[in-house]
């Protein structure tokens, strides 16, 4: 019983926080620069939380960007192909039983995501759409990725 409990521990504590989930910058830096440059507005914040769909562009831009200045998309402006894991540690909320299904969600959007070559902030909303559809179930809480 004790080693079990040892290898939990050390498998808990190797691989939390082993994901970056926001490689490009520092996530709360990014989420309060992509704020200022959408409208201001920290209900863009917690719109997002709580799993509202983007209506209107600033909101639609504003969940883009932080997905571009978090590293997520590639020089084609297409998703990368670690975004699943990022996403599942994004909203994980702490609870690594959550981690699988999340990142299997994750992984069906990144195949299935329709790119807007002409207005990026669709493809970004469109992923955050997917993912938080796909996952109903999950609980997903980014607020404790901020
Ligand atoms: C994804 O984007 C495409 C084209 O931009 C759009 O037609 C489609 O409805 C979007 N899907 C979702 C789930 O938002
Ligand atoms: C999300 O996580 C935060 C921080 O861990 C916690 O305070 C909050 O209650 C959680 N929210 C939900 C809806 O579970």
């Amino acid at each position: 019983m004790k080693t079990i409990g040892i290898l939990l521990f050390i498998v808990a504590g190797c691989c939390h926080g082993l994901v970056d989930i926001c490689p490009g910058g520092e996530v709360k830096k990014v989420f309060g620069d992509c704020v200022k440059q959408h409208g201001g507005n920290k209900a863009l914040i917690t719109d997002w939380i709580a799993h509202k769909n983007a209506e209107d562009d600033n909101s639609k831009c504003f969940r883009t960007c932080a997905m571009k200045n978090c590293g997520w998309f590639d020089a084609n402006g297409k998703l990368k192909k670690e975004v699943p894991e990022r996403s599942a540690y994004a909203l994980y909320g702490g609870d690594a039983s959550k981690i699988p299904q999340i990142m299997e969600a994750g992984k069906k959007c990144l195949d299935t995501i329709q790119y807007d070559e002409k207005n990026m902030c669709n493809s970004g909303e469109n992923f955050s759409r997917c993912i938080m559809g796909n996952c109903k179930k999950c609980s997903l809480n980014l607020s404790a990725a901020l």
